[in-house]
C-alpha cells in the first residue's frame, strides 16, 4: 500500500509539526483537534512556521501555498476515513489514547496503518486497543519537528514486518532519518536523555554549579546545542516530569525518578518557555 493521505490526531506542538512536515513533503493531510479553539491555535502555529520558512528563503511561497492547500483541519474523527496512515500525537495518557484509537478504528480503512508519537508509553498495550495490532507502530518525532532529523520507529511484539517497513519508508519520504527501536519505555533517545536531564537537576541541587555554568559546560564541553536547563525549559518541565514518572513506573530505577525540585516547579506553574518561566525567566530574556 502506498501512503498518500496522512491523518494526524492532535494539533499541539508535535501534531502541528508532523502535519506541517507531511504537507510540505507532498502528502494530503487531515489534522484533527478536539475543539475549534485548539484547532485554530494549532493551525495558526503551523501557518506561522511555514511563513517563517518563506521569510528565511527556505521555502518558496508557492510551495507554502501548495502545502496549505493539501492540509485540512477538522474536529471530526470521521474525516480521517480516507487516510492511509494515522499518527496520534495527543496527550500522554493511555486511557485517552485507547479511546481515540477505538474511534479511529471505527472509521479508518482496514488496511490503514496507525502510529503513535508517544515518547515514553509502551506501545503493545495501545496496539491491542486498535483492533489491528499488527498494523500499529511507534513513530516518535522530536521537537522542533521541522528541524530535528530523527524519527524513532518502534516495533511492537505483534507488528507486521511489512507495516514497519512502510512506516520507515514514510519517514524517509518526510526527509527524516529513521532508527529502529524496541518497544521499551523511552526507546533510545529518552532512555538516555531523561536520566541526563534529571541528573542535571540533582547536580544543581547538590551545588555543582549555577544553572548558567552547567548549561555552558555541557554546550561548550560536549558540543550540545543546548545545555540541560535550556533544554528542560524547551521540552517543558511538565512534559519532562510526566515522561520521568512513566519511565520510573516502568523501570523502578532511581535514575528515572523525578527530583523534588522538578515536581515543585511544575506545581508552581513554572513549566519552561511555554509558561514564560522555568529554570530561566523568559520575561527577562
Ligand atoms: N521550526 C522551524 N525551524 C526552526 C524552529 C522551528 N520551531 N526552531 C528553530 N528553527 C531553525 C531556525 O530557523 C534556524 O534555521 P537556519 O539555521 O536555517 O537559520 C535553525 O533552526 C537554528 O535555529 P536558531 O538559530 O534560532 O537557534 P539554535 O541554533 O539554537 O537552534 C534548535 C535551535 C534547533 C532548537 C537547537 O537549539 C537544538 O537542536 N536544540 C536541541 C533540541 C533537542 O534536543 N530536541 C529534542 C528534544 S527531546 C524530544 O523532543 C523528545 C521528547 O519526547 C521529549
Amino acid at each position: 500500500m502506498a501512503i498518500r493521505k496522512v491523518g494526524v490526531l492532535g494539533c499541539g506542538l508535535m501534531g502541528s509539526g508532523i502535519a506541517e512536515v507531511a504537507a510540505k513533503s507532498g502528502f494530503d493531510v487531515v489534522v484533527r483537534e478536539v475543539d475549534q479553539g485548539l484547532l485554530d491555535k494549532g493551525m495558526g502555529r503551523l501557518r506561522g512556521s511555514l511563513d517563517k520558512a518563506v521569510e528565511k528563503g527556505k521555502l518558496a511561497a508557492a510551495d507554502r501555498d501548495a502545502a496549505l492547500a493539501r492540509l485540512q483541519g477538522t474536529t471530526q474523527i470521521a474525516d480521517l476515513a480516507g487516510c492511509d496512515l494515522v499518527i496520534e500525537a495527543i496527550v500522554e495518557n493511555v486511557a485517552e489514547k485507547k479511546k481515540v484509537y477505538a474511534a479511529v478504528g471505527e472509521v479508518a480503512k482496514p488496511e490503514a496503518i496507525l502510529a503513535s508519537n508517544t515518547s515514553s508509553l509502551t506501545l503493545t498495550q495501545m496496539a491491542m486497543a486498535t483492533r489491528r495490532p499488527d498494523r500499529f507502530v511507534g513513530l516518535h518525532f522530536f521537537n522542533p519537528v521541522p528541524v530535528m532529523k530523527l524519527v524513532e520507529v518502534v516495533r511492537t511484539l505483534v507488528a507486521d514486518d511489512g507495516v514497519v517497513a512502510e512506516a520507515t519508508e514514510f519517514c524517509r519520504r518526510l526527509g527524516k532519518e529513521p532508527v529502529q527501536c524496541k518497544d521499551n519505555s523511552g526507546f533510545i533517545v529518552n532512555r538516555l536523555l531523561v536520566p541526563y536531564m534529571l541528573d542535571a537537576i540533582r547536580g544543581y541541587e547538590e551545588g555543582i554549579g549555577s544553572l548558567e555554568d552547567i548549561d555552558k559546560a555541557m554546550q561548550l564541553g560536549c558540543g550540545y546545542p543546548m545545555g540541560p536547563f535550556t533544554l528542560l525549559d524547551f521540552v517543558g518541565l511538565d512534559t519532562t516530569y510526566y515522561i520521568a514518572e512513566i519511565m520510573f513506573e516502568e523501570y523502578r530505577e532511581k535514575r528515572f525518578a523525578p527530583p523534588p525540585l522538578l515536581k515543585q516547579m511544575v506545581q508552581a506553574g513554572r513549566l519552561g518557555r511555554k509558561s514564560g518561566r522555568g529554570f530561566y525567566d523568559y520575561a527577562k530574556k
